[in-house]
C-alpha cells in the first residue's frame, strides 16, 4: 500500500471540494454556469509580449538552462519597473531574484528560515499557499484574523506573545486576496516595526499591485524607511499583464533574504524559461498602459456586480483593488450560500470559509469574466 508522508496527509482537506462536485454537477446536467470563483484573467497576454516571446524563442540561446536567479535583462528591467513606480532603487544583483511565477517563490521562501515546530503568522481568510508552504517546511501556520472592524488587516498587537517568539515569518498581502482590502503605508510602517523588533522575515505579497481602481495606486512595503532590514516583496507577472499561464514573477528586498530564497531554489529549479524572461521585459515596459486599460474593464464589470448585490439587499463599499468583491452572506453560512447560487442560480463564487475560518460569512466573486456575464450573473441571481 502507498502511503504519504505525515506532511502531505497534514494539509487541510481540500477546501472547494463540496462546490466543486456541485459545479460540476451542474455542467454534467447541460447548464451553462458562470463561473465566478476563479481568479484568472480572461481576457489576454498584450500582443506586443506574445509577439517578443515568438522572437525570443527563435533564439537558440533561450533553449538552454537559465540561471535560478533570472537573466540580467530581466532582473535590470525588474529594478527599472520598481524604481520607476515605487521610487525604490534595488542592487540588481543582490536584491531581485526571478520566480518561476509568485507562488513558487511563497511556497519556497519557508523552506529558508523555518526550521520544524517553528510558527509562520499567515492572514486568514488567505491565499493559502502560505499555511501549506510552511506546513511543507514542518512549521505551523499561525491564523491571523482579518475581519472586517480592522480593515481585514491583522492585529498584531492580539498575537500571543509566545506564538510570536517562537514565529519566523509575518505573511501579508495587500491589495488583498481574498477580502480586496488595502494597506497604507501606516500599516506597513507598523508590519515592519513588528518584524523587526521580533526578528521576523516579513514577506508581503503585492501580487495585485498594479489591479487598482479609481486612480489608487498600491504602495510597495519597500517604501517605508528601514523595510530593507527585514522584509521580502512577491512580485507576478499574472496579474499585472494577463499572464498567469507564463509562470513568471519576482522577489525583491533584503539581501540576506533574497539570498536565503536564492539557496532554495538554486537546489530545486532551473530559472525561468529565458524567452519568457525577455517577453516579460516588453510586458514591464509596457505595465503602466495595460494596468490603465485592464482597469477600465475590471470596474465597469465591478460596478455592474456590486449594482446587482444592491439590490439583492448585499450592500458594500466598491474594493479599490484586485479583481475580487468579498460580499457578506444573507444568513451567514458561505458554503450554504454558495451552493444555493450554483443550484438555483447556476452561479459559481468561492465560499469563504475555503480560505480560511475568518473568511465564513462572506462569498468571493471574482470579476475575471465579461461583463455581460456578470449581468446574466446578476439576472439569474434576482430571480432566485
Ligand atoms: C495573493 C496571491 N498571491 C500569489 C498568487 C500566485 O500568483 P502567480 O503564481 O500566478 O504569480 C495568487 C494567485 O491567485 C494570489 O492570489
Amino acid at each position: 500500500m502507498i502511503k504519504y508522508a505525515d506532511r502531505l496527509n497534514s494539509l487541510p482537506p481540500y477546501a472547494f471540494a463540496e462546490v466543486d462536485k456541485a459545479k460540476h454537477q451542474k455542467i454534467k446536467e447541460g447548464v451553462d454556469v458562470i463561473d465566478l470563483g476563479v481568479g484568472d484573467p480572461d481576457t489576454p497576454t498584450p500582443d506586443y509580449v506574445i509577439d517578443s516571446l515568438c522572437k525570443a524563442v527563435h533564439n537558440p540561446e533561450t533553449h538552454q538552462y537559465p540561471s535560478y536567479s533570472g537573466s540580467t535583462e530581466f532582473r535590470d528591467a525588474a529594478a527599472g519597473w520598481f524604481a520607476g513606480r515605487f521610487g525604490v532603487k534595488l542592487n540588481m544583483e543582490k536584491e531581485i531574484i526571478t520566480l518561476i511565477g509568485s507562488k513558487e517563490g511563497i511556497a519556497h521562501i519557508p523552506e529558508a528560515f523555518v526550521n520544524p515546530g517553528d510558527y509562520t503568522l499567515c492572514p486568514n481568510p488567505g491565499y493559502p499557499v502560505y499555511g501549506t508552504a510552511t506546513t511543507f517546511a514542518e512549521g505551523i501556520p499561525y491564523a491571523m484574523p482579518l475581519l472586517a472592524e480592522n480593515g481585514f488587516k491583522p492585529d498584531l498587537a492580539k498575537i500571543p506573545k509566545d506564538i510570536v517568539k517562537k514565529s519566523k515569518m509575518l505573511f501579508i498581502n495587500y491589495p488583498n486576496n481574498p477580502t480586496a482590502a488595502i494597506a497604507d503605508k501606516k500599516f506597513f510602517r507598523e508590519a515592519v516595526d513588528f518584524g523587526k523588533d521580533n526578528g521576523l522575515v516579513v514577506v508581503h505579497d503585492n501580487a495585485y499591485s498594479e489591479v487598482t481602481y479609481d486612480g489608487y495606486k498600491a504602495p510597495s512595503i519597500l517604501e517605508v524607511p528601514g523595510a530593507m532590514d527585514c522584509c521580502i516583496e512577491i512580485h507576478s507577472l499574472s496579474k499585472t499583464s494577463n499572464m498567469t499561464g507564463w509562470r513568471i514573477g519576482f522577489a525583491v528586498g533584503n539581501a540576506d533574504i533574497v539570498a536565503g530564497l536564492g539557496k532554495v531554489k538554486m537546489n530545486v529549479d532551473s530559472g525561468a524559461f529565458l524567452a519568457v524572461q525577455l517577453a516579460a521585459i516588453d510586458a514591464l515596459k509596457g505595465a503602466e498602459t495595460f494596468k490603465q486599460k485592464m482597469s477600465k474593464v475590471y470596474q465597469a464589470r465591478r460596478d455592474a456586480l456590486l449594482v446587482g448585490l444592491k439590490t439583492l439587499g448585499i450592500k458594500m463599499e466598491a474594493p479599490k483593488a484586485t479583481f475580487y468583491v468579498w460580499a457578506p452572506v444573507p444568513g451567514g453560512n458561505s458554503t450554504e450560500y454558495a451552493k444555493f447560487l450554483i443550484d438555483k442560480a447556476g452561479v459559481v463564487c468561492t465560499p469563504g470559509v475555503s480560505l480560511g475560518k475568518y473568511g465564513e460569512g462572506y462569498v468571493r466573486f471574482s470579476l475575471t469574466r465579461p461583463i455581460e456575464r456578470i449581468n446574466e450573473a446578476v439576472e439569474r441571481m434576482k430571480k432566485i
